[in-house]
């Protein structure tokens, strides 16, 4: 017998404030149709006064605790993929357990900006594989219009807020690629990219900064990287592209995510796609996006998923997991 991270609930939160791209032509030189052509983004929400990170990803958190049928004090531990919580300390993940309600287990962020959920997936995959934990609540919450320079046409009209967050349960499997949950993961980085994509401040500025980015030489990196570590990932779990059921990628621009599909040999009718509503979410964009393809009946019980992501450091990776 195999212990196995197996998927047992999910569910998002997005703040109530949408904004179209035709809002940013009032302010920059920009347009829907630039926006809409380079990035596939068409709206995105926004916090506003009423929200932050930790209280986004409560919410995720309640929603996806909903849907697994358990309450707070039912988890061991929770992990949560974000580059913008609210304080520099403590970890938003603490600040989620204190408004869930949960007394006990741990709690802990995990900062690997847009890779930050797969990164997250795969500790938590490892602290139930090694029988640390038996339930652990992965949640990934983003505020990134805190962090926009609003005079950057480059960035501020590709980022988006919101949440998304799954409870893993551990599960025994036979240790096949038949089994349900987490499969196989791969993480890499290399901070030599630092430059590509950062914010300018932090504690050694006094600042929180804001988001720099050279857009085209992230573009670059991408798809070459995100088709290597799935390809990796599934060489690890025992499956091929023909097997999958689902990509769920990081969505950042629908180019990357169109040329990572083809290079995996998956046309897009399989690739679960959401950068349109939500922008760029950072490390809340793939929980957001597994939790819509479930709640309009696109992911189905024992569909293999193949799930990606690259960002800041830079910093990417891959998890294939069966639902
Ligand atoms: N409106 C109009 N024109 C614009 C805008 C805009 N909003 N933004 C840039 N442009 C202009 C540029 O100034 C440039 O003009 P120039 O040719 O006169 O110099 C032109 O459009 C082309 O710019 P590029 O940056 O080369 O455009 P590209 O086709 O590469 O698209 C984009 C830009 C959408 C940013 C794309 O490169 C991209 O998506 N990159 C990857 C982003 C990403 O995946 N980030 C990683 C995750 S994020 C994270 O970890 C936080």
């Amino acid at each position: 017998m195999t212990l196995r991270a197996v998927v047992r609930g999910v569910g998002h939160y997005l703040p109530a404030r949408v904004v179209e791209n035709a809002e940013f032509e009032k302010s920059l030189d920009t347009s829907d149709e630039w926006i809409r052509s380079r990035s596939g983004i068409e709206r995105r929400h926004f916090v506003t006064e009423d929200d932050t990170t930790s209280s986004m990803a409560t919410a995720a958190a309640q929603a996806a605790l909903k849907d697994a049928g358990l309450g707070p004090d039912d988890l061991d531990a929770i992990i949560l993929a974000t580059s913008t919580a609210d304080l520099t300390f403590p970890s938003a993940a603490t600040m989620v357990q204190a408004q869930l309600g949960m007394t006990g287990g741990f709690a802990f962020d995990v900062q690997a900006v847009c890779a930050g959920f797969v990164y997250a997936l795969s500790n938590a995959n490892a602290l139930i594989v090694s029988g640390q934990a038996k339930r652990v609540l992965v949640i990934g919450a983003e505020t990134f219009s805190k962090i926009m320079d609003w005079t950057d046409r480059g960035t501020c009209v590709l980022f988006g807020d919101g949440a998304g967050a799954l409870v893993l349960e551990a599960q025994e499997g036979a240790g096949t690629a038949a089994d349900r949950g987490i499969l196989a993961t791969d993480l890499n980085s290399d901070g030599r990219h630092r430059d590509l994509l950062y914010v300018d401040g932090g504690v050694s500025t006094g600042t929180s900064g804001y988001l720099r980015m050279q857009g085209n030489q992230v573009f670059r990196h991408a798809v070459e990287k995100l088709a290597a570590t799935a390809e990796t990932a599934m060489e690890r779990a025992g499956v091929t592209s023909d097997d999958v059921d689902w990509i769920v990628p990081h969505q950042a621009n629908i180019r990357i995510i169109q040329g990572t599909a083809k290079k995996m040999g998956v046309e897009m009718d399989r690739v679960i796609v959401t950068v349109q509503d939500h922008g760029n979410t950072s490390a809340a964009s793939i929980p957001l996006a597994m939790s819509v393809g479930r709640a309009n009946g696109q992911i189905k019980d024992g569909d293999l998923l193949v799930t990606e992501a690259i960002g800041g450091g830079l910093a990417w990776g891959a998890v294939v997991l069966r639902w």
